[in-house]
Order: structure tokens, then sequence, then C-alpha cells
């Protein structure tokens, strides 16, 4: 046996095992709900958690078995349905979407198909699955649309179907905030295999000195906002932001209730009183900004908070992760729905950054200050759906995952985008300020 033939195969078993991972992910989200619940729109925000589950199967067929297999389609007669960009989300309970029993023999048949190309695949001669990137791009879309169904269940009333150990306690104290030191680092990957087309190529970029909190704001400092009049005091918030708060009448975080002079907050189902050193989570790009101002602070670039997270001062590398470039295991960081919510400050000590930062990784997707926009040299693959239509002034970058993001959909480069106003997604933040 050659030493490719060795290599190739273990990147088949490492794909076959990353595909089964998602696929029992999806399992658990979709089979913890009956057939009402599965087909019923639990928020205008989100699809039918029937839809989610079907067009994960398409797109493995659009792009496993058809493009990389050059089979047959399965059923050609659904694209159209499952194209996010011909339905927006509020109008798929509409469409004569297969039933659950349906979307779940189809995504069964398209899985053979693509284990099947998988084993006879070299996995090298085409960008499309050099290094099996078309197999890593679907095992990361079915983990994020796992997320998205993650977020519905947090959306869905009724008794909670859901349940996870907590997070481990913080192991110590976790404030303040550590000095970045002014200088160039490196950006981006043009290394990573699975890494997608908006995180391409890696760039050098000089980011002066500024400093940035070593964790996330905490559910006690921001309700320290809110009781000190943060959502009635125009200052704090930007014009948009300040309209927004007012049209939508934001009083505090999404999921949060008044619970005598404190707060509780509704997860997965269950109510229960908000826990003072965890992240703020379920907060909009607008809230994120309006706290940084009140705090004296701001929110970091996504340059920033990208150098705090990989950058190595000793060596200036640039790492995969904040604790360096191993895969995230469960000591390193709160990530793939082990838990229902985020960690304390202080709770992986395991995953700190060279320069002292905790918990960039997990917890909470975090917003940054920056549009989503192309690095330079940026090139769209495998289509121009993918990023690029996506690119532009209306969308605000989010950083780092959140307790529901998979660790394959994960790392120190890796991009998430949403609109300033959405708060159903695992959202928190961290600031910033200038040395
Ligand atoms: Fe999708």
């Amino acid at each position: 046996m050659t030493l490719e033939t060795t290599e190739a195969d273990r990147l088949r078993d490492l794909v076959a095992a990353e595909l089964g991972r998602a696929r029992d992910r999806t399992t658990l989200l979709t089979e913890a709900v009956d057939e009402g619940d599965l087909v019923r729109q639990h928020s205008p925000l989100m699809s039918p958690l029937v839809w989610d589950l079907a067009h994960v199967g398409n797109q493995e067929e659009l792009w496993l078995v058809r493009d990389v297999g050059g089979r047959e389609p399965v059923r050609r007669d659904i694209d159209e349905l499952y194209d996010a960009f011909k339905h927006p989300r509020r109008d798929r309970p509409q469409l004569p979407l297969l039933t659950p029993g349906e979307a779940r023999r189809y995504v069964a048949t398209v899985r053979d198909k693509a284990l099947d190309v998988l084993t006879r695949s070299r996995l090298e001669g085409t960008p499309l699955v050099d290094q099996g990137f078309a197999f890593g791009m679907i095992v990361q879309h079915e983990q994020q649309h796992d997320e998205t169904m993650l977020a519905t269940h947090q959306l869905r009333g009724g008794p909670a179907v859901l349940d996870a150990p907590p997070p481990p306690p913080a192991a110590g104290p976790v404030r303040g905030e550590v000095l970045v030191p002014g200088g160039p680092f490196t950006m981006g990957t043009s290394t990573e295999a699975w890494a997608l087309d908006n995180e391409r190529p890696a760039h050098q970029v000089f980011v002066p000195a500024f400093h940035i909190d070593r964790a996330a704001v905490t559910n006690a400092e921001y309700a320290a906002f809110i009781a000190d009049g943060g959502y009635d005091d125009p200052r704090w918030w930007s014009t948009a932001g300040w309209d927004h708060r007012q049209s939508a009448g934001l009083r505090a975080p999404l999921h949060w209730v008044r619970d005598g002079d404190g707060w509780s907050a509704t997860q997965f189902g269950r109510i229960r009183p908000v826990v003072p050193d965890e992240p703020v989570v379920h907060v909009c790009f607008y809230e994120a900004e309006a706290y940084a101002a009140w705090a004296g602070k701001r929110l970091p670039t996504e340059a920033e908070w990208e150098k705090a997270a990989r950058f190595d001062p000793a060596t200036g590398r640039s790492r995969r992760f904040p604790w360096g470039d191993d895969t995230p295991t469960p000591e390193h960081a709160n990530l793939g729905q082990r838990h229902l919510r985020p960690a304390a400050a202080g709770a992986y000590p395991m995953g700190v950054s060279p320069l002292g930062v905790h918990q960039l990784i997990g917890d909470v997707w975090e917003w940054v200050a920056t549009d989503f926009t192309g690095y330079p040299g940026f090139a769209a693959f495998p289509y121009r759906e993918y990023s690029e239509v996506f690119f532009g002034s209306e969308y605000k970058v989010l950083r780092g995952g959140s307790f529901g993001t998979d660790r394959s959909a994960c790392r120190g480069t890796f991009r998430n985008w949403d609109y300033p106003i959405r708060r159903q997604i695992f959202s928190g933040f961290r600031c910033a300020r200038d040395a």
C-alpha cells in the first residue's frame, strides 16, 4: 500500500465520521419533537424544522452526489423548494414541502449515495475535492443548520424536550482587559483545508495597539446597563440603533423576563434566573454597540478580534485557535451543544490565548464592529452565493462560535454574518478600546 493510499483512506475515514456526527445531531434535533412541531413555524425568522432537514439533504445531493459523484439526481423536482435564495424563511411553511417521513427517507437515500461517492473519490485532482473540501463544506453546512435548528428550538413554545448537563463552573475569576501590542499579524488562512472562501486568503494586517476584554460581557454587567437606563438614553445608541431600539421596543435581551428586582430567562422551554457571571446572549449588534458606548468602550474590529484570538507574540505566528493548532476538545471550549447555555467567564482556562484572552471560541458568537466583506484577493468558491452575495454594509460579522456551534464549523478564522437587528442567534460580545 502506498503512502498516498494511506493518507486518502485516513481522510475518507475522517470525512465519514464527521458526516456521521453531523447526522446524529440532526437526528437528535428533529426527533426530539413531534410531527406537528416539525412542520410548524415557531418564528417568522425561522424555517420549519422539516425544511432545514430536507434542505441539508438537498445541498448534499447537489454537491456530493451530482457534482462530485457525477450521479443521476435523486429528486431534481425538489431543488427549487429547498433553494434558500428562492423562498424567504417566512414563506417556507406554505410550500409543498416533503413530509417528515419523506424528508427522513430522502436524506437517508442521499447519504447512502454520498458515502458511496466518498469511497470512490480520490479526494484530489480538482479544487472541489482536494483534501475533501466539498465533503467538509457539506459537513459544516449540516452543522450550521443544526445550530439554526437549535435556535428554532429556543424559540419554540411548549415543554422542554432537550436536555444537557450544565457547563463547567469558572476555575477562577476572569476580569479586566489585556493590551494587544500594535503591529502586523496574519489574518485569514490559505492553508486550512476546510476553510470557506470568505476566510481566504491569508494576508498581513497592521493593527494599532488596543485593549480588549479578557471575557465576554456578562449578564451582571449587561443588567447594570439596563438598570442605569441604558435602553432609554439615545446617547449610547447609533442613529440606526436608536431607531431600531424604538421601533422594536427593545428593553432587554431576547428571552429575558422581569423577576422581582432581577431577571429570569427562558432557555429551551425552561425558565431560570439569569446567572450573573455567564456571558449575555441573544443581544443584537445595536444593543452590543450601545452597551460598549455606555461602558466607555467600543466593539473590537474584526481584525482586532482575530489578532486577540490567534496572534502569538513569542513567534509572530497566527494560530488556528487561541490555545494553539489542536482541534478543540471539551477542555478547550464550550462548543457542540454539549451544554445548552454559555459557560461562566473563566470556565475554560485551557482555551486561553497567548495574550490572556478567554473563551474567544465557543459560548457566544461575538459581534464585531466590521461589515462583512471579502479579504484582499478574495475569490468566490465554489459559488458566489456562499459568501459574495452577502458582502456589503447590510451585514455585521460575528466571530468565535457559540455553545451551539460544532467544532467542525468553528476556528480562529471562521466568519459568521447576520443583520445587525438579529438576536434569535446565540450572540453576545466583548468590548475593546484604543490603547
Ligand atoms: Fe443552507
